[in-house]
């Protein structure tokens, strides 16, 4: 059994540089099935997750490579459907769907398992394909969609869905006419695909707002472009400077996507400096306990709901977070319980009293994100805490132990 050993206790000092971000990149490369020729796609993060999505789309007839953080395709011709052991292996799979769907008129999708963070459906995506002109089929835990053209159409998000967003304003690019998506979600990596599908010839303008319309063309090309930094992973790194009482200056960020973190991580008491492309960090020994409810962007992003819950296990006082995304993120609470957190549970809301201390313990991440709010924790408890379940971490956090140890993180994995 793979694990992750944490040694708590060392303040965090130094410089990390955040990579480009997982939950855009693997859009870009679903995008890129909409074009011809050939794409560039520069300061890929080098995690799980693109891997499975490069396996995707060499299983479409498309021939991709990554080398040394760029990822190098050539999409000439593209079948309509993927192995389903690559598909149920990741839910962003499912962004394939609307790239395909508008440029062969067919597409059949293994139907995405549900996660450790509850039920997470595609409704909103399937019900707005089919207002575009699609027919859906659900059958055997498959999912066709076909369609003999695309038509553009107002539609309305009964939820800022960042996937459902996705996948119809990338049908849409090739859908004859003109279509309007109304409260769209406004995630800066919806503003990533915009820029990409533009540069590919398409004409997507508002992404970043709650309307974005898209003007049907008949045909995209390549690209050649850097994806953003990973805001996530930066705020994950910004609360391990926090709850280590450390110094950490995180490079390569862009500020404006981490107002939310940064304004509540200055509530808890933690210094912080926001400069042009770096934020720097200073951990305060006694934390004020502040509530936070986790909204759509630019709320609290609920991405970085299980890294602050470990924060506030430490805080001087009672603090309130209430998760309404997901009906079932906190998976870490149980961990962080075995580690002496003080945590009450009531459905959707958590009430953490802050302790003086964590202490070590052998701990399970059960999703990406709980992973990452378990070594945070590790890092502050006194003691080596044991993590299993590596495999979510590696998904999403490119060379986490060999960051975190250049900034005097105790922490190393036994394979
Ligand atoms: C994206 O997931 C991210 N994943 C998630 O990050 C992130 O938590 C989420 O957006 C919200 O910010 C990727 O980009 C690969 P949603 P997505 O559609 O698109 C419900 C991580 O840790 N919903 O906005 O699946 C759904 O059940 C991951 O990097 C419907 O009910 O998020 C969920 O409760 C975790 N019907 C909520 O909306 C639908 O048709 C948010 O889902 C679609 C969604």
């Amino acid at each position: 059994m793979r694990k992750l050993f944490v040694e708590g206790g060392h303040p965090l000092k130094g410089v990390i540089r955040v990579s480009g971000a997982k939950n855009a990149v693997l859009k870009l490369m679903a995008a890129a099935l909409l074009g011809h020729g050939r794409f560039v796609i520069r300061n890929v993060p080098e995690i799980r997750d693109v891997f499975t999505m490069l396996g995707v789309l060499q299983a479409l007839g498309v021939e991709a490579t990554l080398n040394d953080s760029t990822i190098f395709l050539n999409v000439e011709t593209v079948r309509g459907e993927a192995p389903v052991a690559l598909v149920q292996e990741m839910r962003a799979s499912i962004q394939v769907m609307g790239p395909l769907l508008a440029r062969l008129g067919w597409v059949r999708l293994s139907k995405p398992g549900g996660c450790a963070i509850g039920d997470r459906p595609i409704d909103l995506h399937l019900k707005n394909f089919k207002k575009l002109g699609a027919q859906i089929r659900e059958e055997h835990g498959f999912i066709t969609a076909s369609t003999n053209g695309l038509v553009g159409k107002e539609l309305y998000l009964d939820f800022p869905s960042v996937g459902a967003t996705e996948n119809l304003m990338m049908a849409a690019t090739l859908a004859q006419g003109t279509t309007v998506i109304h409260n769209a979600a406004r995630e800066p990596e919806i503003v990533d695909i915009q820029n990409f599908i533009n540069l590919m010839g398409a004409r997507v303008y508002g992404a970043g707002t709650s309307t974005i319309t898209i003007k049907g063309v008949t045909q995209l090309g390549g690209a050649d472009y850097a994806v953003i930094p990973d805001r996530i992973e930066a705020g994950s790194y910004l609360i391990a400077a926090a709850i280590t009482r450390g110094a950490i200056t995180i490079e390569h960020v862009i500020p404006q996507h981490l107002t939310a973190i940064v304004d509540k991580l200055q509530e808890t008491g933690t210094e912080i400096k926001v400069g042009t492309d770096t934020i720097a960090v200073r951990g305060v020994q006694d934390l004020f306990p502040i509530n936070i409810l986790t909204q759509p962007y630019p709320g609290f992003a609920t991405d970085l709901q299980p890294q602050y819950m470990a924060l506030m296990t430490l805080a001087g006082g009672s603090s309130v977070i209430k998760e309404t995304v997901y009906t079932n993120r906190f998976r870490q609470v149980e961990e962080l319980r075995r580690m002496g957190a003080d945590i009450l549970l009531d459905s959707n809301a958590a009430v953490i009293k802050g302790v003086p201390q964590l202490s070590s313990a052998l701990v399970h991440a059960t999703d990406l994100r709980a992973g990452a709010a378990l070594v945070l924790a590790g890092l502050a408890a006194s003691g080596i805490t044991e993590i299993t379940g590596l495999d979510h971490i590696d998904r999403g956090y490119e060379k986490l132990v060999h960051k975190l140890q250049t900034v005097g993180g105790r922490i190393w994995r036994e394979d």
